[in-house]
Protein backbone atom coordinates (compact mmCIF):
# COMPACT_ATOMS: atom_id res chain seq x y z
CA UNK A 1 0.00 0.00 0.00
CA UNK A 2 1.08 3.45 -0.58
CA UNK A 3 2.16 5.51 2.07
CA UNK A 4 1.18 9.92 2.03
CA UNK A 5 4.02 12.22 1.96
CA UNK A 6 4.04 15.74 2.32
CA UNK A 7 5.06 16.97 -1.39
CA UNK A 8 5.07 20.40 -0.74
CA UNK A 9 4.39 23.05 2.27
CA UNK A 10 3.47 26.42 2.30
CA UNK A 11 2.32 29.50 4.64
CA UNK A 12 1.29 32.96 4.98
CA UNK A 13 1.12 35.34 7.66
CA UNK A 14 -0.55 38.92 7.30
CA UNK A 15 2.00 41.69 7.89
CA UNK A 16 0.03 43.82 10.75
CA UNK A 17 2.32 42.81 13.75
CA UNK A 18 0.94 43.56 17.31
CA UNK A 19 3.34 43.33 20.11
CA UNK A 20 2.20 42.66 23.71
CA UNK A 21 3.21 46.61 24.20
CA UNK A 22 0.64 47.24 21.78
CA UNK A 23 -2.14 45.58 23.24
CA UNK A 24 -1.48 47.48 26.63
CA UNK A 25 -2.74 50.29 25.06
CA UNK A 26 -6.53 48.52 24.80
CA UNK A 27 -6.57 46.53 27.52
CA UNK A 28 -4.76 45.69 31.25
CA UNK A 29 -1.70 43.44 30.51
CA UNK A 30 1.73 43.73 30.55
CA UNK A 31 4.25 42.31 27.95
CA UNK A 32 6.05 41.13 30.87
CA UNK A 33 2.87 38.84 32.15
CA UNK A 34 2.22 37.91 28.76
CA UNK A 35 5.94 36.58 28.19
CA UNK A 36 6.05 34.78 31.70
CA UNK A 37 2.87 32.78 30.83
CA UNK A 38 2.71 32.09 27.72
CA UNK A 39 6.45 32.72 25.72
CA UNK A 40 3.92 35.10 22.97
CA UNK A 41 6.07 38.48 21.98
CA UNK A 42 3.94 39.21 19.23
CA UNK A 43 1.41 37.93 16.77
CA UNK A 44 -0.32 39.04 13.42
CA UNK A 45 -3.89 40.05 12.84
CA UNK A 46 -5.42 40.30 9.71
CA UNK A 47 -6.01 42.93 8.06
CA UNK A 48 -9.44 44.37 8.44
CA UNK A 49 -11.89 43.39 5.31
CA UNK A 50 -8.77 42.27 3.00
CA UNK A 51 -7.32 39.11 4.83
CA UNK A 52 -9.84 36.30 5.78
CA UNK A 53 -9.53 32.86 6.72
CA UNK A 54 -9.85 31.80 3.31
CA UNK A 55 -7.70 34.69 1.53
CA UNK A 56 -4.96 33.84 4.01
CA UNK A 57 -5.39 29.82 3.37
CA UNK A 58 -5.68 30.67 -0.89
CA UNK A 59 -1.84 32.58 -0.13
CA UNK A 60 -0.61 29.83 2.05
CA UNK A 61 -1.94 27.18 -0.78
CA UNK A 62 -0.34 29.07 -3.63
CA UNK A 63 3.21 28.32 -1.65
CA UNK A 64 2.44 24.82 -0.91
CA UNK A 65 1.52 23.92 -4.15
CA UNK A 66 5.00 25.75 -6.20
CA UNK A 67 6.62 23.66 -3.88
CA UNK A 68 5.25 20.60 -4.83
CA UNK A 69 5.52 21.12 -8.53
CA UNK A 70 1.65 20.90 -8.79
CA UNK A 71 -1.23 22.66 -10.77
CA UNK A 72 -4.49 23.92 -10.25
CA UNK A 73 -5.93 21.23 -11.97
CA UNK A 74 -4.05 18.50 -10.10
CA UNK A 75 -5.26 18.75 -6.91
CA UNK A 76 -7.99 16.50 -7.00
CA UNK A 77 -9.43 16.88 -3.15
CA UNK A 78 -9.49 19.94 -0.45
CA UNK A 79 -9.83 19.46 3.09
CA UNK A 80 -9.86 23.24 5.11
CA UNK A 81 -9.25 22.97 8.97
CA UNK A 82 -10.29 25.78 10.73
CA UNK A 83 -12.42 27.15 13.77
CA UNK A 84 -12.64 30.69 12.32
CA UNK A 85 -14.43 30.18 9.30
CA UNK A 86 -15.39 33.40 6.75
CA UNK A 87 -19.26 31.78 7.63
CA UNK A 88 -21.19 29.88 9.67
CA UNK A 89 -21.88 27.66 6.63
CA UNK A 90 -20.80 27.12 3.62
CA UNK A 91 -17.22 25.92 5.22
CA UNK A 92 -14.27 27.49 3.79
CA UNK A 93 -13.47 24.61 1.52
CA UNK A 94 -15.68 25.61 -1.34
CA UNK A 95 -14.64 29.02 -0.96
CA UNK A 96 -11.09 28.33 -1.09
CA UNK A 97 -12.15 26.07 -4.34
CA UNK A 98 -14.11 29.19 -5.98
CA UNK A 99 -10.97 31.77 -5.41
CA UNK A 100 -8.66 29.32 -7.07
CA UNK A 101 -10.68 28.34 -9.32
CA UNK A 102 -10.46 24.67 -8.85
CA UNK A 103 -12.38 22.20 -10.80
CA UNK A 104 -15.55 20.56 -9.26
CA UNK A 105 -13.40 18.51 -6.66
CA UNK A 106 -14.88 17.80 -3.27
CA UNK A 107 -13.93 20.13 -0.63
CA UNK A 108 -14.41 18.63 2.93
CA UNK A 109 -14.21 20.79 6.26
CA UNK A 110 -12.56 19.67 9.35
CA UNK A 111 -13.81 21.45 12.59
CA UNK A 112 -11.24 20.48 15.16
CA UNK A 113 -9.55 23.29 16.44
CA UNK A 114 -5.80 23.37 17.82
CA UNK A 115 -6.01 19.82 16.48
CA UNK A 116 -7.68 20.02 13.28
CA UNK A 117 -4.21 19.91 10.91
CA UNK A 118 -3.41 16.71 12.30
CA UNK A 119 -6.90 15.40 12.15
CA UNK A 120 -7.56 16.33 8.33
CA UNK A 121 -3.45 14.80 7.76
CA UNK A 122 -5.73 11.43 8.76
CA UNK A 123 -8.36 11.94 7.22
CA UNK A 124 -5.82 12.59 4.01
CA UNK A 125 -3.82 9.70 4.63
CA UNK A 126 -6.62 7.47 4.17
CA UNK A 127 -7.78 8.83 0.91
CA UNK A 128 -4.21 8.85 -0.23
CA UNK A 129 -3.20 5.07 1.25
CA UNK A 130 -6.79 3.83 -0.55
CA UNK A 131 -5.95 5.41 -3.86
CA UNK A 132 -8.73 7.44 -4.09
CA UNK A 133 -6.70 10.98 -4.58
CA UNK A 134 -3.09 11.26 -5.31
CA UNK A 135 -3.10 15.43 -4.82
CA UNK A 136 -4.63 16.59 -1.68
CA UNK A 137 -4.76 20.21 -1.17
CA UNK A 138 -4.87 20.22 2.96
CA UNK A 139 -5.45 24.05 3.98
CA UNK A 140 -5.44 25.20 7.98
CA UNK A 141 -5.99 28.44 8.69
CA UNK A 142 -7.17 31.24 11.22
CA UNK A 143 -8.30 34.36 11.65
CA UNK A 144 -8.69 34.93 15.67
CA UNK A 145 -8.32 38.61 15.17
CA UNK A 146 -11.59 39.46 14.03
CA UNK A 147 -13.34 37.65 17.44
CA UNK A 148 -11.69 38.37 20.39
CA UNK A 149 -12.54 39.88 23.43
CA UNK A 150 -10.41 43.15 23.47
CA UNK A 151 -11.24 44.84 26.69
CA UNK A 152 -9.42 43.57 30.28
CA UNK A 153 -12.56 41.05 30.61
CA UNK A 154 -10.85 39.24 27.95
CA UNK A 155 -7.25 39.51 28.19
CA UNK A 156 -6.63 36.00 29.55
CA UNK A 157 -7.91 34.69 26.40
CA UNK A 158 -6.93 37.66 23.41
CA UNK A 159 -3.53 37.67 24.54
CA UNK A 160 -2.45 34.21 23.51
CA UNK A 161 -3.66 33.94 19.85
CA UNK A 162 -2.93 35.25 16.19
CA UNK A 163 -3.63 34.96 12.69
CA UNK A 164 -2.18 32.78 9.77
CA UNK A 165 -2.46 29.70 7.42
CA UNK A 166 -0.51 27.05 6.83
CA UNK A 167 -0.96 24.66 3.51
CA UNK A 168 0.22 21.07 2.30
CA UNK A 169 -0.08 19.08 -1.09
CA UNK A 170 -0.25 15.31 0.15
CA UNK A 171 0.86 12.55 -2.48
CA UNK A 172 1.18 8.91 -2.64
CA UNK A 173 4.51 7.93 -2.04
CA UNK A 174 6.38 4.07 -2.95
CA UNK A 175 9.48 4.95 -0.30
CA UNK A 176 10.21 2.56 2.54
CA UNK A 177 11.72 5.82 4.56
CA UNK A 178 8.87 8.28 3.41
CA UNK A 179 5.72 9.43 4.62
CA UNK A 180 3.05 9.25 7.46
CA UNK A 181 3.67 6.23 9.59
CA UNK A 182 0.42 6.46 11.54
CA UNK A 183 -1.95 9.08 12.71
CA UNK A 184 -3.66 8.90 16.48
CA UNK A 185 -7.01 10.72 17.01
CA UNK A 186 -8.66 11.44 20.44
CA UNK A 187 -11.20 13.46 22.01
CA UNK A 188 -13.12 13.92 25.28
CA UNK A 189 -16.24 15.82 24.74
CA UNK A 190 -16.57 15.71 29.12
CA UNK A 191 -14.69 19.60 29.51
CA UNK A 192 -15.93 20.56 26.16
CA UNK A 193 -17.60 24.22 27.49
CA UNK A 194 -13.98 24.51 29.03
CA UNK A 195 -12.75 25.95 25.69
CA UNK A 196 -15.37 27.01 23.74
CA UNK A 197 -17.36 29.78 22.27
CA UNK A 198 -21.18 29.13 22.66
CA UNK A 199 -22.39 31.31 20.19
CA UNK A 200 -23.64 30.96 16.99
CA UNK A 201 -24.87 27.52 18.28
CA UNK A 202 -27.74 26.34 19.48
CA UNK A 203 -26.81 25.34 23.02
CA UNK A 204 -28.30 21.69 22.94
CA UNK A 205 -24.99 20.48 24.39
CA UNK A 206 -25.41 23.20 27.57
CA UNK A 207 -28.96 21.53 28.51
CA UNK A 208 -27.49 18.15 28.26
CA UNK A 209 -24.41 19.27 30.65
CA UNK A 210 -26.28 21.36 33.24
CA UNK A 211 -29.65 18.38 32.53
CA UNK A 212 -31.87 21.52 32.32
CA UNK A 213 -34.07 20.82 30.07
CA UNK A 214 -35.11 23.49 27.96
CA UNK A 215 -38.36 25.23 28.05
CA UNK A 216 -40.68 24.49 24.67
CA UNK A 217 -40.47 27.79 23.55
CA UNK A 218 -36.68 27.53 23.57
CA UNK A 219 -37.42 24.04 21.68
CA UNK A 220 -39.89 24.70 19.62
CA UNK A 221 -40.70 28.55 19.23
CA UNK A 222 -39.52 29.39 16.36
CA UNK A 223 -35.80 30.65 16.74
CA UNK A 224 -33.64 28.63 19.32
CA UNK A 225 -31.50 30.66 20.39
CA UNK A 226 -33.25 33.43 22.29
CA UNK A 227 -32.03 36.43 24.16
CA UNK A 228 -31.88 34.55 27.77
CA UNK A 229 -29.69 32.49 25.96
CA UNK A 230 -27.14 34.62 25.03
CA UNK A 231 -24.48 35.95 27.54
CA UNK A 232 -22.64 38.54 26.16
CA UNK A 233 -19.57 37.08 26.87
CA UNK A 234 -20.72 34.03 25.11
CA UNK A 235 -19.63 35.37 21.89
CA UNK A 236 -15.92 35.62 22.55
CA UNK A 237 -13.88 32.28 23.19
CA UNK A 238 -14.06 31.26 27.05
CA UNK A 239 -11.29 29.40 28.40
CA UNK A 240 -10.76 27.63 31.86
CA UNK A 241 -6.83 28.14 31.40
CA UNK A 242 -5.36 26.32 34.02
CA UNK A 243 -7.85 23.16 33.48
CA UNK A 244 -6.58 23.26 30.01
CA UNK A 245 -3.19 23.49 31.02
CA UNK A 246 -3.58 20.14 33.16
CA UNK A 247 -5.18 18.13 30.64
CA UNK A 248 -2.70 19.57 27.81
CA UNK A 249 0.87 18.20 29.81
CA UNK A 250 -0.73 14.87 30.77
CA UNK A 251 -2.35 14.35 26.84
CA UNK A 252 0.40 15.82 24.64
CA UNK A 253 3.03 13.27 25.73
CA UNK A 254 0.40 10.31 26.08
CA UNK A 255 -0.15 10.69 22.35
CA UNK A 256 3.15 10.71 21.64
CA UNK A 257 4.28 7.94 22.79
CA UNK A 258 1.17 6.43 21.66
CA UNK A 259 2.71 6.74 18.44
CA UNK A 260 5.82 5.95 19.32
CA UNK A 261 5.28 2.79 21.20
CA UNK A 262 2.77 1.92 17.61
CA UNK A 263 5.73 2.00 15.44
CA UNK A 264 8.33 0.55 17.79
CA UNK A 265 10.29 3.95 18.09
CA UNK A 266 11.76 5.89 21.19
CA UNK A 267 11.75 9.47 22.08
CA UNK A 268 15.29 9.72 20.96
CA UNK A 269 14.92 8.80 17.37
CA UNK A 270 12.51 12.03 16.61
CA UNK A 271 14.36 14.21 14.78
CA UNK A 272 12.05 16.88 15.84
CA UNK A 273 8.76 17.47 17.60
CA UNK A 274 6.65 20.01 16.75
CA UNK A 275 3.73 20.41 18.73
CA UNK A 276 0.65 22.32 18.56
CA UNK A 277 1.57 26.37 19.44
CA UNK A 278 -0.50 26.43 22.45
CA UNK A 279 1.75 27.87 25.02
CA UNK A 280 5.67 27.92 24.82
CA UNK A 281 5.06 26.67 28.94
CA UNK A 282 3.24 23.78 27.62
CA UNK A 283 5.82 22.92 24.66
CA UNK A 284 8.89 23.45 27.70
CA UNK A 285 6.92 20.92 29.69
CA UNK A 286 6.31 18.24 27.43
CA UNK A 287 10.18 18.50 26.44
CA UNK A 288 11.06 17.78 29.69
CA UNK A 289 8.44 14.97 30.31
CA UNK A 290 9.70 12.98 27.07
CA UNK A 291 13.24 13.87 27.56
CA UNK A 292 13.61 15.58 24.53
CA UNK A 293 16.75 17.93 24.00
CA UNK A 294 15.56 21.72 22.64
CA UNK A 295 16.65 20.93 19.45
CA UNK A 296 14.49 18.17 19.10
CA UNK A 297 11.62 20.70 19.37
CA UNK A 298 10.04 23.43 17.44
CA UNK A 299 8.80 26.42 18.55
CA UNK A 300 7.61 29.54 17.29
CA UNK A 301 4.88 30.58 19.20
CA UNK A 302 6.70 33.78 20.20
CA UNK A 303 6.49 35.49 16.64
CA UNK A 304 2.88 34.15 15.60
CA UNK A 305 1.01 33.42 18.80
CA UNK A 306 -1.43 30.45 18.63
CA UNK A 307 -2.69 30.23 15.84
CA UNK A 308 -4.90 27.10 16.51
CA UNK A 309 -5.27 24.68 13.23
CA UNK A 310 -2.65 26.45 11.41
CA UNK A 311 0.36 26.15 13.98
CA UNK A 312 1.40 23.39 13.46
CA UNK A 313 1.75 23.55 9.54
CA UNK A 314 3.16 27.38 10.28
CA UNK A 315 5.75 25.83 12.50
CA UNK A 316 6.29 23.10 10.01
CA UNK A 317 6.85 24.81 7.35
CA UNK A 318 9.77 26.98 9.09
CA UNK A 319 11.68 24.55 10.23
CA UNK A 320 11.45 23.13 6.79
CA UNK A 321 12.72 26.69 5.25
CA UNK A 322 15.20 26.76 8.07
CA UNK A 323 16.70 23.31 7.39
CA UNK A 324 15.64 21.84 10.35
CA UNK A 325 13.93 19.06 9.11
CA UNK A 326 15.26 16.88 6.13
CA UNK A 327 15.01 13.75 3.88
CA UNK A 328 14.56 10.45 6.01
CA UNK A 329 14.37 12.96 8.95
CA UNK A 330 11.46 10.99 12.01
CA UNK A 331 8.85 14.20 12.67
CA UNK A 332 6.30 14.00 15.13
CA UNK A 333 3.36 16.56 14.72
CA UNK A 334 1.02 16.47 18.21
CA UNK A 335 -1.58 18.48 19.34
CA UNK A 336 -4.25 19.50 22.39
CA UNK A 337 -7.11 21.88 22.17
CA UNK A 338 -10.77 23.03 22.14
CA UNK A 339 -12.87 19.61 22.42
CA UNK A 340 -11.12 18.47 24.16
CA UNK A 341 -9.07 16.83 20.74
CA UNK A 342 -5.71 15.64 20.51
CA UNK A 343 -3.91 13.99 18.20
CA UNK A 344 -0.48 12.74 16.82
CA UNK A 345 1.20 12.11 13.56
CA UNK A 346 4.45 10.34 13.16
CA UNK A 347 6.27 10.56 9.56
CA UNK A 348 9.30 10.22 7.78
CA UNK A 349 10.61 13.50 5.56
N1 LIG B 1 -2.52 40.14 31.53
C1 LIG B 1 -2.40 40.40 32.84
N2 LIG B 1 -3.03 39.69 33.79
C2 LIG B 1 -3.82 38.70 33.39
C3 LIG B 1 -3.99 38.36 32.02
C4 LIG B 1 -3.31 39.15 31.07
N3 LIG B 1 -3.38 38.92 29.75
N4 LIG B 1 -4.83 37.32 31.92
C5 LIG B 1 -5.19 36.98 33.18
N5 LIG B 1 -4.58 37.81 34.05
C6 LIG B 1 -4.68 37.83 35.50
C7 LIG B 1 -5.97 37.26 36.02
O1 LIG B 1 -6.99 38.20 36.00
C8 LIG B 1 -5.57 36.85 37.42
O2 LIG B 1 -5.60 37.99 38.22
P1 LIG B 1 -6.03 37.89 39.79
O3 LIG B 1 -5.02 37.02 40.42
O4 LIG B 1 -5.96 39.32 40.22
O5 LIG B 1 -7.41 37.33 39.77
C9 LIG B 1 -4.13 36.42 37.25
O6 LIG B 1 -3.66 37.00 36.03
C10 LIG B 1 -3.96 34.93 37.19
O7 LIG B 1 -4.95 34.43 36.29
P2 LIG B 1 -4.99 32.93 35.87
O8 LIG B 1 -6.06 32.75 34.85
O9 LIG B 1 -5.02 32.10 37.12
O10 LIG B 1 -3.57 32.86 35.17
P3 LIG B 1 -2.68 31.63 34.94
O11 LIG B 1 -1.49 31.75 35.78
O12 LIG B 1 -3.44 30.36 34.96
O13 LIG B 1 -2.25 31.89 33.45
C11 LIG B 1 -2.80 31.11 31.26
C12 LIG B 1 -3.23 31.97 32.43
C13 LIG B 1 -1.54 31.69 30.63
C14 LIG B 1 -3.92 31.10 30.25
C15 LIG B 1 -2.50 29.71 31.82
O14 LIG B 1 -3.61 29.21 32.53
C16 LIG B 1 -2.13 28.77 30.78
O15 LIG B 1 -1.03 28.77 30.31
N6 LIG B 1 -3.08 27.89 30.39
C17 LIG B 1 -2.92 27.00 29.30
C18 LIG B 1 -3.96 27.33 28.34
C19 LIG B 1 -3.37 27.71 27.03
O16 LIG B 1 -2.21 27.90 26.84
N7 LIG B 1 -4.24 27.80 26.09
C20 LIG B 1 -3.83 28.09 24.77
C21 LIG B 1 -4.97 28.06 23.90
S1 LIG B 1 -5.81 26.56 23.97
C22 LIG B 1 -4.89 25.51 23.14
O17 LIG B 1 -4.30 25.82 22.16
C23 LIG B 1 -4.82 24.15 23.68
Amino acid sequence: MNRTKIAGIGMYVPENVVTNDDLTKIMDTSDAWIQERTGIRERRYAKRFEDTTTTMGVEAAKIAMENAGVKTADIDFIIFATLSPDYYFPGCGVLLQRMMGMKEIGALDIRNQCSGFIYALSVADQFIKTGMYKNILLVAAETHSYGLDFTTRGRNVSVIFGDGAGAVVLQPTTKDDQGILSTHLHSDGDSAELLSMPNPGFHAGRFWKEKKPATPSQLYGGLFITPDLIKEEDIYPYMDGQAVFKKAVIKFPEVINEALNANHLKASDIRLLIPHQANLRISQFVQQQMHLREDQVYNNIQKYGNTTAASVPIALYEAWKDRKVKEGDLICLAAFGSGFTWASALLKW
